[in-house]
C-alpha cells in the first residue's frame, strides 16, 4: 500500500502546536508575534497566498500586517519601507511576496530585509547559515518537507535524495539541508536540473525524489524507483484545475510514498513561516 503523504492532516497538528507556544510565549512575554507581508501588484496567485498567510497568523495568535503597494512602486518606495520595518520593534517577520514587477530589483530587495526578521530565510547571510549547518531561519518550503520526512518516520540517513529543479526557494536550499550531518538530513544528494543529462537514469537512483520544476506532471512513473518516496512541491494550474510536477495517478502505483497536490506540500509551506515567525519573535 502507498502511503499518501497527508500535508492538510500534518499542518493542522503542527499549527496546532505552534498555536500553543504561542500562547505560552504572549503568557510569559506580553509580546504578540507579528508578520508584515508585503504584496506588490495585483498578482492573483500572490493575492491568494498573502491571504492565507493573514489568515494562517490570525489562526495561531499572531499578527500579521498586510502592505499593499501599488504595481507601478519604485525600488526606492520597497526599500524605504522594507527599512521603517526591520526598525519597527513591533514587527518580527518580514515578507516580501515574489514575484515582484520586472522594474524592481528582487535581490536588492531581498538583501536589505534585516536577517533577524527574513522568515523566508532569503537573505545571503541566512543562506550561508544554512550552508555550514547553523541555520537561523529554514527556508519554508524545504523546511516543511524536512519536517513532514521527520514526522511520517522516512529515514533520510545514508539514502540517495534527488532533487528535481535547482531554485533558490526549494532545490538549492533544499540539498543544502538534507546533505547536513543531522537528524531530518545525512542523505546523499544529486541536484537536477534542465541540463542535466539521461534525467530518468538519475531521477530511478533516488530514494526520496523531490520535485519543483514547475512542469505539469513531468515525472512519469518510469522515472521514479519502485517503493520510492515522491515529493511534489509543484502547484500548476491547468485547464484540468491544480495538478503537481508529478503524474501523482501512474506514480503512486510505484512509489511506497507520495505527497497529493493539492493537500501535500503546499500547507506545509504556510505553517513553517508561522513557526519561522514566532522564532523571530523569541530573538531566535
Ligand atoms: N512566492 C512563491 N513562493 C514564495 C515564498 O516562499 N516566499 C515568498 N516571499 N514569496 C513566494
Amino acid at each position: 500500500m502507498t502511503t499518501i503523504l497527508d500535508g492538510k492532516s500534518l499542518s493542522q497538528t503542527l499549527r496546532q502546536e505552534i498555536a500553543e507556544e504561542v500562547a505560552f510565549f504572549v503568557a510569559q512575554t506580553g509580546i504578540t508575534p507579528c508578520l508584515a507581508a508585503i504584496l506588490v501588484g495585483e498578482d492573483p496567485a500572490s493575492q491568494v497566498y498573502v491571504r492565507n498567510k493573514e489568515r494562517a497568523c490570525a489562526n495561531v495568535g499572531m499578527k500579521s500586517v498586510l502592505f499593499r503597494l501599488p504595481a507601478e512602486t519604485t525600488s526606492e518606495e520597497l526599500l524605504t519601507l522594507v527599512e521603517k520595518l526591520n526598525h519597527d520593534a513591533t514587527v518580527h517577520g518580514i515578507l516580501v511576496q515574489l514575484p515582484l514587477p520586472p522594474q524592481i530589483d528582487e535581490k536588492t530587495i531581498l538583501d536589505a530585509i534585516s536577517p533577524d526578521k527574513d522568515v523566508d530565510a532569503f537573505h545571503p547571510a541566512n543562506v550561508g547559515l544554512i550552508l555550514q549547518g547553523r541555520p537561523r531561519f529554514l527556508p519554508c518550503t524545504p523546511f516543511g518537507i524536512q519536517e513532514m520526512l521527520r514526522r511520517y518516520g522516512i529515514e533520510t540517513a545514508g539514502k540517495h535524495v534527488v532533487i528535481l529543479g535547482r531554485s533558490d526557494i526549494v532545490g538549492k536550499p533544499m540539498g543544502a539541508m538534507m546533505v547536513q550531518r543531522s537528524q531530518g538530513a545525512d542523505a546523499t544528494v544529486t541536484i537536477c536540473h534542465s541540463k542535466t543529462a539521461n534525467l530518468p537514469a538519475v531521477t530511478r537512483l533516488a530514494d526520496i525524489l523531490i520535485v519543483a520544476i514547475g512542469r505539469p506532471r513531468f515525472v512519469t512513473a518510469e522515472m521514479v524507483k519502485p517503493g520510492a518516496v515522491v515529493v511534489d512541491v509543484g502547484i500548476n494550474r491547468t485547464e484540468e484545475g491544480l495538478v503537481g510536477d508529478v503524474d501523482f495517478e501512474a506514480v503512486k502505483e510505484v512509489a511506497s510514498a507520495i505527497t497529493p497536490v493539492p493537500g501535500g506540500v503546499g500547507p506545509l509551506t504556510i505553517t513553517m513561516l508561522l513557526g519561522n515567525t514566532l522564532k523571530a519573535a523569541r530573538g531566535i
